[in-house]
């Protein structure tokens, strides 16, 4: 039996056509890389609800407590929308973010030359831009109580959501983003809107106290978060590594991968706290959802489901190599002129999700020839 124990949580609508690329891939490495994984599959989202009733049962908990590395889908759909709000597929993610301990999502927002006229910006905006958003995961505004719909005494309803953050959510999130800017340009922008928001003033003030005392060598600047989204719709390049809360990071990662060509390509890992003997817990999902408008067309873009495969063997598992050759693979079939619908680019062959998958098998072939 392998040592590389995965768990693969597909979920609703486009994620199993999307994992269904990656589980060739997974093949493809036994082959003719004598890699061994030993993969579990377990229910999630709608799945889940149909199943069992439940959108994350705690059969699929204990399966991810088990496992190595969770490779997730996506999750939701019309078919489940009308539910109660606490049978919603959606809370599937968010029970497995919670449970696991995953605080941390890194979000990292690639322009591929290939798709530089794919962006949503002029070509000199985004050329060679190389973003990593950390998106605190666990807590804020999806998890604060008091939260629900109430209706008042005179009849009318009332919806509350809360943001809640504590010093520690967000001293450990931020030393994730901390380390990563010192890895990569020693710049960190931490967004928040401190300016209106008690959590958002702590937000700011520890991001600092955590930056004078341990990571005085990294650039920090703040930046209130609508400000942030303009700029990255505007001069995306002047950022390197972005952290902000649950729900700031939500929205600016999808604003940036409109800036890298789509949101089809975005990877994402949401990690844990490393343990004792160096362990980590982690899931890869990538930024999209279940995409219900193309699910079942078998036109889906898999790429950000490989890329997500391609950090979960970095991270997890140290395969560097692996990791780059999936990368590779994919900017080459790219570079080659193939494109799946979601890439906005004129005068391209569109082909479906199988075609652009076999594309990818075929380059790695050629890679590891
Ligand atoms: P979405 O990300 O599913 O889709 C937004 C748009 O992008 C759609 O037009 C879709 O067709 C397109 N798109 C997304 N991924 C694509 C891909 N791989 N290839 C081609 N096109 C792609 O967001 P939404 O429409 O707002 O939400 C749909 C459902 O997904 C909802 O139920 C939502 O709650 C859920 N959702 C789940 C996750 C997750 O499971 N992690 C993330 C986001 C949304
Ligand atoms: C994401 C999604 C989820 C989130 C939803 C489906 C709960 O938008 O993973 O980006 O908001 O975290
Ligand atoms: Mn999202």
């Amino acid at each position: 039996s392998s040592n590389k124990r995965l768990l693969v949580l597909a979920g609703d609508g486009i994620g199993p056509e999307v994992m269904r690329e990656v589980r060739r891939i997974i093949d493809w490495m036994d082959r003719r890389r004598s890699v061994t994984f030993s993969i579990d599959e377990g229910l999630v989202g709608g799945a889940a609800i149909d199943a069992t009733g439940h959108p994350c049962p705690d059969e699929t908990v204990a399966q991810a407590m088990a496992c190595d590395a969770v490779l997730f889908g996506s999750v939701g759909g019309p078919k489940w929308d009308s539910l109660p709000f606490d049978k919603r597929p959606e809370l599937g993610i968010l029970r497995l973010r919670q449970d696991l301990g995953l605080f941390a999502n890194l979000r990292p927002a690639k322009v591929l030359e290939p798709l530089v006229d794919a962006s949503s910006l002029k070509p000199e905006l985004v050329r060679g831009l190389d973003i990593m958003i950390v998106r605190e995961s666990t807590g804020g505004i999806y998890f604060g109580e008091p939260r629900g719909i109430e209706t008042l005494a005179d009849g009318t309803r009332r919806g509350v959501d809360t943001e809640v953050y504590t010093e520690h959510e967000i001293a450990r999130v931020a030393r994730v983003a901390f380390d990563l800017a010192r890895r990569r340009s020693g710049r960190l922008t931490s967004v928040d809107k401190a300016n209106v928001m008690q959590s958002g003033r702590l937000w700011r003030a520890v991001v600092g106290e955590v930056g004078q005392a341990e990571y005085p060598d990294v650039e920090l600047s703040h930046m209130y978060a609508d400000n942030c989204a303009m700029q990255l719709a505007s001069r995306p390049k002047q950022f390197d590594v972005i952290l902000g809360s649950n729900l700031f990071g939500d929205v600016l990662s999808d604003l940036a991968a409109a800036l890298t060509g789509s949101l089809g390509m975005l990877p994402s890992a949401t990690l844990g706290a490393t343990d004792a003997d160096g362990r980590r817990r982690a899931l890869y999902e990538p930024i999209h959802g279940s995409a219900p408008d193309i699910a079942g067309k078998g036109v889906a873009n898999p790429c950000a489901q490989m890329l997500s495969f391609a950090m979960l063997l970095r991270l997890s598992f140290g395969m560097e190599e692996d990791a780059r050759l999936i990368e590779t693979a994919v900017e080459h079939v790219l570079a080659g002129g193939l494109r799946t619908a979601d890439i906005m680019q004129a005068g391209r062959a569109r082909v479906g999700t199988t075609v652009m998958g076999e594309a990818v098998m075929r380059e790695l072939d050629k890679l590891s020839a």
